[in-house]
């Protein structure tokens, strides 16, 4: 599907809630179906990423039944496996575009005896997963890839024993799979991080019974297995990585000003809020009721025009690193050079987003540089028409979208459609705001 985005009429103005968070929604559904009893799920992001997870356990036994559909999001109530454990599924699990999906499964599945397959698209089978499929066979379980270390990956689960794991690269996933094996292994399984990825796995275990130790000086975790997952009830907060495009949009825009409501404000994942104060845009971000354990509360961005480039480190990477495609187009239009660092991991996303973002910011006109693991926009620039691909990126469409809203001619976008993986509504959304987005 192709979109055209034009360039705003007028500023982008009002409220919007943004779809259930991605990364909080997959834990809810993975966590609920590893309960013992029945757990009542509300907000969940109606996306074709957390259907992959939802139809994953519900091919392992796991009861998931749709109360509600909602523009809101889904509201689940999801009955677990529990002691009993998963069934061995009757097919190949396919985990379409979804590496949280994957990785994370073969966590819960470490500690079983049952032999799954997983699959995926064409972007996620060329994705690594020798990062998780390592520390899960050190504890014990039997997991083949294919030879290059992607997808298929076959696993068997069984006793595991606890492990400390000392991770090259900070990665969520990576670290909740960990954990998630650690649940079922005798003794404490730790988890050492180069740099605090976003820690959802931590906040929401305890709602399900499961203590999670934590030393935030070392970037290190733990659980004490085996330990039993109890039922839970919870609600999800908006996604601040859906947020990242409406907030974008409104700072180039001029006269905008929008405010997203009920949106997780978790530390981890805000960084590209603090970027873009750096660079001059006026956000802000005001707290108010907490999800659970995750903060959440509303983010209003004000179009206030000269923003300047600014610098961001390997440090701060993890809390924005879906972010830096959107970050991107905003430094074109940025007075100077915006720099990111350590954002290798990028090239093993949904597609090399360094590779596309430099070729779709040239393509629009901007001046672009990459390297193995840096990322440089210099600016400002009046960004030109341009047909891009999303490369099957969610995250890629939408940004290019967003340089749409502030160029000089039509943006056209092929593979629209994967906006579906993770804010399906996002066309919508941006055109009640006042955005022209035709098909
Ligand atoms: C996610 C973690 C991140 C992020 C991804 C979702 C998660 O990847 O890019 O979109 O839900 O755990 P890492 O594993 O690189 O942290």
């Amino acid at each position: 599907m192709i979109r055209t985005v034009r360039a705003a009429a007028g500023p982008l103005t009002g409220t919007v809630r943004v779809p259930g968070d991605k990364s909080i929604s997959h834990r809810a559904v993975l966590f609920a179906a590893m309960s013992d009893g029945s757990c009542r799920l509300e907000g969940v992001l109606d996306s074709e990423d957390i259907r992959a997870t939802m139809g994953a356990v519900s091919m392992l036994g796991a009861a998931v039944r749709v109360l509600r559909t909602e523009p809101r999001g889904l509201t689940l109530e999801v009955d677990g496996w529990g002691a009993a454990g998963p069934v061995e599924p009757p097919a190949q699990i396919d985990c379409g575009n979804s590496g949280t999906t994957a990785r994370l499964l073969l966590g819960v599945l470490a500690g079983w005896d049952v032999a799954v397959t997983l699959t995926g698209d064409s972007s996620l089978s060329r994705r690594p997963m020798r990062r998780v499929t390592e520390p899960l066979t050190l504890m014990g379980a039997r997991v083949t890839t294919s030879e290059a270390g992607t997808l298929p990956v076959s696993i068997r689960g069984g006793a595991l024993r606890a492990a400390r794991v000392e991770m090259s690269v900070a990665s969520a996933q990576v670290k909740s799979a960990v954990l998630l094996a650690g649940l079922r292994a005798q003794g404490r399984t730790v988890v050492i991080e180069p740099a605090p990825s976003r820690d959802h796995t931590e906040r929401m275990l305890p709602a399900f019974g499961v203590g999670v130790g934590r030393r935030a000086s070392d970037n290190e975790c733990w659980v004490d297995g085996p330990v039993a997952v109890a039922a839970a009830d919870l609600s999800v907060p908006g996604d601040p990585s859906s947020a990242a495009f409406v907030v974008a949009a409104a700072l180039l825009v001029a006269g905008s000003s929008v405010t997203v409501t009920d949106v997780a404000l978790n530390p981890t994942r805000t960084g590209f809020l603090s970027v873009l104060a750096r660079m001059g845009g006026s956000v802000t971000a005001v707290p108010g009721r907490a999800s659970g354990a995750e903060p959440a509360g509303a983010i209003t961005a004000n179009y206030g025009g000269d923003l300047r480039g600014v610098l961001v480190t390997a440090e701060e990477v993890p809390s924005l690193v879906d972010e830096v495609p959107v970050l991107a187009v905003v430094a074109a239009h940025a007075v100077g050079v915006t720099r990111f660092e350590g954002v290798g991991e990028l090239r093993v996303k949904e597609s090399d987003r360094l590779e596309a973002v430099r070729a779709g910011l040239s393509a629009l006109g901007a001046t672009v540089r990459c390297g193995e693991d840096w990322l440089e926009v210099e600016g400002p620039t009046r960004l030109c028409a341009a047909s891009l691909s999303s490369l099957g990126d969610h995250r890629l469409a939408m940004a290019f979208a967003v340089a749409g809203l502030v160029a000089d001619g039509p943006v056209t976008i092929e593979g629209w459609e994967a906006v579906a993986v993770s804010y399906p509504r996002f066309a919508e959304d941006l055109t009640a705001l006042g955005a022209m987005l035709s098909c």
